[in-house]
């Protein structure tokens, strides 16, 4: 059995659709969810769904190995980001090498790097009157949206379309695609 933590920072639908999702699947539990924000929607879903969350201190994070020795005490195997807003630490980047994934709404390089998230690539995206976006999956590394993609889903842009249309577009397709790319993932390392 793969065990995997969500970590997330708002509303968690990305997180909710792989919960879901992987409940059909015998080889993957997601063990754990955690927040850095104390009120976020997602750890209404664990609730829900019965797993194991936690809240995520600054201190634990940057100024100490607290929250490395808390996953793996979990036993994780994964660590899956879902609307994640902060900079993922050395020390997790090393104990998960190439296990860490994070997705983005926008197609990278586009749109990516500090402050580059949710509604802010939406409004940038519509500013520059793009064509088309989408989303990226991708490996995390040191720095914010840099590592290795993994899967990239393009949307159609009509001119008429608001900030909010792309954000609803874009979204169906991370909901699409992160359940199963994170199970192909998840799977091909077992
Ligand atoms: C998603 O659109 C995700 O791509 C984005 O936050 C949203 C979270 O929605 N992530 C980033 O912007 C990271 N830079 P959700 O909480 O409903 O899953």
């Amino acid at each position: 059995m793969k065990r995997i933590a969500i970590l997330a920072s708002g509303t968690g639908s990305n997180a909710r659709k792989i919960v879901e999702h992987l409940q059909g699947n015998n080889h993957i539990e997601v063990a754990l969810i955690a927040s850095n924000r104390k009120t976020a929607g997602v750890l209404s879903m664990a609730e829900e769904f019965g797993i194991t969350s936690s809240v995520i201190s600054r201190n634990d994070f940057y100024e100490s190995d607290a929250f490395l020795t808390h996953l793996q005490s979990a036993k994780i195997d994964w660590v899956i980001l879902a609307g994640f807003l902060w900079l993922v630490p050395r020390n997790l980047i090393q104990a998960f090498p190439d296990r860490i994934v994070n997705i983005h709404p926008a197609l990278l390089p586009a749109y990516g790097g500090k402050g580059m998230y949710g509604m802010n690539v939406h409004k940038a995206v519509k500013k520059n009157a793009e064509k088309f976006s989408g989303m990226t999956i991708h490996l995390v590394n040191e720095k914010y949206d840099d590592g290795a993609i993994v899967f990239q889903g393009r949307t159609d842009i009509e001119a008429n379309d608001s900030a909010e249309d792309i954000a609803a577009k874009v979204l169906k397709l991370e909901h699409e695609y992160y359940p199963i790319v994170v199970e192909g993932l998840v799977m091909a390392q077992s």
